[in-house]
């Protein structure tokens, strides 16, 4: 059973991040000097900004899953891989309770096929720990490596493109853009130690390890894509 997760409500608005069109928390407008606070974003960051939320919220959805169907299929038959894929799962419900959470904070709405993600996470999760546990390590690998690669994209992004103009004609990024670059950094930092660990438990010993790899790797890009628009 999955654990910690944080229920939504039915429906929510279609989003779209207004208060970071503000892109100062109210304590620290509050405390702001007028020169110290930002102009606003425009239409088309924060509709990207919802996309990143919306797209970070399903892929650690997905990350839930598939390490609850691995930790189904292979604690109790495999001792060894109980702490190392306990550890690995709870960063992921903490990684999707975090994103819930600015999910419902930031009204953006879910993506509108969850229910898909939920199901395929957890047979891909379980069905390549059916396999063996070195398949199961080599599904690790292949979707942090995407999932790697996909946090840089948006850090990259949200470095370049979201340096906002204060009053006063300095730039720099809001309170809450910082918070949310330092968030994907530290998950990043997360997907990646991940990586390391199904490395170190033998994923390139699976059986087929590249028909495995790449076509998870496609499956996590065709997921990616489509979360962040559906
Ligand atoms: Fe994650
Ligand atoms: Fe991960």
């Amino acid at each position: 059973m999955l654990r910690k997760s944080v229920s939504r409500p039915a429906s929510r608005g279609f989003s779209v991040l207004k208060s970071l069109k503000t892109t100062e928390s109210p304590k620290s407008t509050q405390n702001a000097k007028p020169n110290d606070r930002f102009k606003p974003l425009s239409d088309a960051q924060v509709a990207y900004l919802d996309r990143v939320v919306r797209v970070d919220q399903a892929g650690e959805l997905g990350a839930n899953y598939i390490y609850a169907g691995q930790y189904f299929v292979l604690a109790s038959k495999y001792p060894h891989l109980k702490p190392v894929l306990h550890h690995m799962w709870e960063q992921e419900i903490h990684h999707h309770n975090t994103f819930n959470e600015m999910q419902l904070k930031r009204r953006v709405r879910p993506s509108l096929i969850t229910p898909l993600w939920k199901l395929g996470a957890f047979i891909m999760g379980s069905g390549t720990a059916l396999i063996s546990p070195e398949a199961a390590m080599a599904c690790t690998e292949a979707v942090e490596t995407v999932i790697g690669g996909h946090y840089n994209d948006q850090l990259r992004c949200l470095n370049n493109q979201y340096e906002l103009e204060r009053n006063d004609g300095t730039k720099g990024h809001s309170q809450e853009l910082s918070s949310l670059i330092a968030t994907i950094k530290q998950f990043r930092d997360d997907e990646l130690e991940h990586l390391d660990t199904a490395i170190e438990y033998d994923s390139h010993k699976a059986v087929p390890y590249i028909l495995l790899t790449e076509g998870i790797k496609n499956v996590c890009r065709v997921a990616i894509w489509t979360a962040e628009r559906v």
